[in-house]
């Protein structure tokens, strides 16, 4: 297969993203379970911008850890690569650690993760909350909208697949903002699976029918939302985004970045969160619906689990790893 010459995802370059994922998981997962959320995310984060160095790119952080001045790395326009000025321009959006509660407190589905796409093919989205609706692959085009209710959404995608509405599941995050649309759900007779932290793992489990879950639902991160959706590029599925401001600073953020005011309200489908080509590439830290995470074995043996798609071929990589232990 021959790519087209203006894509500058080179074959090996995708496959080339996993050891960066993985070594920011090995470092995250030394601090699993130690209650110290700051420092397992400073792992992550400081592992995988050392292991972007090592890769033929010029790349461009255009999700990361925060604005320059409040991320001392992977800040919001830093270069990461080892081929500045030379190598194929790639936009990036990561999370070194999706789910620092998660593993501080050694829960589920805790990820090191990262999206990467030609230079502006990926919303640049400020760290704000985002209203998520997605459901799997399989249904027809248009089956969720964010615009109607969650009872009229949940309505429709159990007709397609041809349940009751009490036979769909749906996850969301435990929040209490989440209070009437849980109500909501339950009141329809939906199984509602309500996680503690780490959307981007809950969004991808709509396209594994193995996890049961039909839909997710509710505000998230906004950066989260950019990597599921690429998630979702390469593996089918719908998701509906809409970023959500709780005020002036947050919405001063989202100018900063090149979103105008009239598009504040903007339901934001997967195509316009990551267009075009697009890889995405995870990690588990910990057990997860997605991924095993890392565990140390006996005989200095470290293993990982991770996967990386691609978007424009659909095809999906499971990766594990052993790693020796120095
Ligand atoms: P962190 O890794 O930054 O802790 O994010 C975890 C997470 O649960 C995300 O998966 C989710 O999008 C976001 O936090 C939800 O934010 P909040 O905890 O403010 O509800």
């Amino acid at each position: 297969m021959n790519l087209p010459a203006d894509n500058p995802l080179d074959r090996i370059l995708v496959l080339e993203m996993v050891r960066v994922t993985e070594a920011a998981a090995v470092a995250a997962s030394k601090l699993v379970g130690r209650g110290d959320e700051k420092a397992a995310d400073a792992a992550a984060v400081e592992a995988m911008r050392k292991a972007f160095d090592e890769l033929y790119m010029d790349g461009t952080v255009v999700i990361g850890e925060g604005e320059r001045d409040e991320a001392p790395m992977l800040y919001i326009g830093e270069k990461v690569g080892g081929a500045p000025g030379k190598g194929p321009k790639i936009d990036i959006a990561l999370d070194p650690l999706e789910g620092t509660t998660i593993t501080a407190k050694a829960g589920a589905n805790a990820l090191a993760v990262l999206a990467a796409a030609k230079e502006g093919d990926l919303l640049n989205a400020p760290d704000t909350y985002m209203d998520k609706l997605a459901v799997g692959p399989g249904y027809p085009e248009g089956i969720i909208d964010l615009a109607k209710s969650p009872s009229d959404n949940v309505r429709a995608v159990a007709k397609a697949k041809g349940v009751e509405p009490s036979e769909i599941i749906v996850c969301v995050l435990d929040r209490p903002r989440h209070t009437d649309l849980i109500a909501e759900l339950r009141a329809l007779g939906c199984g509602v699976v309500l996680i503690d932290d780490g959307d981007v793992a809950a969004v991808i489990a709509v396209t594994d029918e193995d996890t049961t879950i039909d839909m997710y639902m509710g505000q998230g991160g906004a950066p989260e939302g950019v990597l599921a959706a690429a998630a979702l590029r390469c593996v089918g599925g719908q998701f509906n985004g809409r970023l959500v401001f709780r005020n002036e600073e947050e919405k001063g953020r989202a100018r900063k970045l090149g979103i105008p005011d009239e598009e504040f309200d903007r339901i934001y489908k997967l195509e316009e969160l990551a267009r075009g080509d697009c890889i995405f590439a995870a990690t588990g830290v910990t057990d997860g619906s997605l991924l095993a995470g890392v565990k140390r074995r006996r005989g200095g043996l470290m293993t990982t689990e991770s996967v990386v798609m691609r978007a424009s071929s659909g095809t999906v990589r499971w990766i594990k790893g052993e790693h020796k232990v120095r």
